[in-house]
């Protein structure tokens, strides 16, 4: 166990679950092609956008009857726009097993009102018995519970011949796991998670049945204009070829089609994929060989790879109070902070005290591997503070 201070540093101490590390290599060099000052509307601005989704396609193997977005409000606005313009049709069940899920949960409970709504819970570090979902209704859950670091293992729970909706918050899951297309009607997800894009936009994927509930229902509550997908009746189509609802960042636009390049230069989300799961096997070797930490998900089927949740486990630590345990941890991140090796890895403020490494693709595994004793370090100096 290390108890000197490591002599290898990581180079890159982006740890964080977001906005995550950019790709390895990135310098401000990658905006060079930005179209600044030009119109969103203009011939370039358009195709920029354009870019993004035609890469985003590609990269990601989207059935071609799928319609790509980009919309405002980051992966939370293309959530909240798919939930006021398709809920209200038929009864929803939500998935919640983290902070996430428990938001949309309450979106739809608390804002939206609909009485015809099944809430599955489970804690952090579980998954709700998803056999209990069914899918006449429509249904709303994340892939990837990134404050809990769990993940759904694959999508055989879902009904192929489902009539409901399965809206699908993905944000933390897409470009890092694999993502069933065809069993999904709405997938979201932001530039910022783990492409190490830039938040701001959201990405909005809409299979022909979800475009279908969009142009034969209308919800009985006011949709403001940044929320409205259709127009008298039918999609506008223009969402879904560059034309955004209101003006986009060029900047972040940029950005993301430089880290659409280097995936395609990894293979693409399969690539991306690999790397992450990398991330994780390296992470869960050191957790194995190590008595004082382990993993919030007790159950490796469900493991995330982008977000990866940890806990301390030494008796000493569990001995304390749930506010002194978030303190230790909290005293390991900001440590590891001070010394400029990882930022932003203590667990999401809902979360149960802990450490939360972003284990998605643009995190290197050797700089993971330059982290673990600085991590077994920053735990010594706390125990060793606790005894004092
Ligand atoms: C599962 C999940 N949903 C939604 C969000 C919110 O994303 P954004 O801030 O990009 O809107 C996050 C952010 O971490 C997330 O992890």
């Amino acid at each position: 166990m290390q108890s000197d201070k490591p002599l290898e540093r990581p180079d890159n101490p982006n740890f964080g679950s977001g906005p995550c590390s950019k790709r390895p290599g990135w310098t401000v060099e990658a905006l060079a092609g930005v179209a600044h000052g030009r119109s969103h509307r203009s011939k370039l601005g358009k195709s920029k956008l354009a870019e993004v989704i035609d890469r985003s396609r590609a990269t990601l193997g989207i059935p071609d009857d799928y319609r790509i977005g980009i919309v405002p409000g980051s992966d939370t606005g293309a959530v909240e726009m798919v939930l006021w313009s398709v809920l209200g049709a038929r009864p929803v069940d939500v998935c919640a097993w983290e902070a996430f899920g428990s938001e949309w949960a309450k979106d739809v409970v608390g804002q939206l009102k609909l009485d015809n709504a099944r809430i599955f819970e489970a804690d952090y570090g579980e998954l709700p018995d998803l056999s209990q979902v069914d899918f006449s209704h429509d249904v709303v859950f994340p892939w990837n519970g990134t404050t809990s670091g769990v993940r759904i293992p694959n999508g055989d729970w879902i009904d192929s011949n489902r009539t409901g909706l399965t809206i699908c918050d993905a944000t933390s899951a897409v470009y890092a796991m694999e993502i069933p297309w065809e069993k999904l009607d709405v997938v979201t997800y932001s530039w910022q998670k783990v492409l190490g894009g830039e938040a701001a936009h959201g990405m909005l994927i809409l299979s022909p049945r979800a475009v279908e509930r969009l142009e034969s229902y209308e919800p009985s509550w006011p949709l403001p204009k940044v929320f409205r997908l259709t127009k008298n009746g039918a999609l506008i189509e223009g969402i879904f070829q560059g034309s955004t609802i209101n003006t986009p960042s060029l900047l972040c636009a940029e950005d993301a089609i430089d880290a659409l390049k280097w995936t395609e230069a990894q293979g693409n989300a399969a690539g991306l994929k690999k790397r992450s799961e990398a991330n994780l096997r390296a992470i869960a070797t050191w957790v194995n060989e190590r008595p004082w930490v382990e993993f919030l998900a007790r159950d490796p089927a469900i493991r995330s790879c982008t977000s990866i949740c940890l806990c301390v486990c030494d008796p000493a630590v569990g001995a304390l109070s749930k506010e002194s345990q978030n303190a230790f941890c909290k005293g390991i991140a900001g440590l590891l902070d001070e010394e400029g090796v990882a930022y932003d890895i203590a667990s999401y403020r809902a979360a149960p005290p802990g450490l939360r490494l972003w284990g998605g693709a643009t995190v290197e595994t050797s700089e993971l591997e330059r982290l673990f004793p600085w991590l077994d370090w920053a735990f010594q100096i706390m125990k060793s503070r606790l005894q004092a």
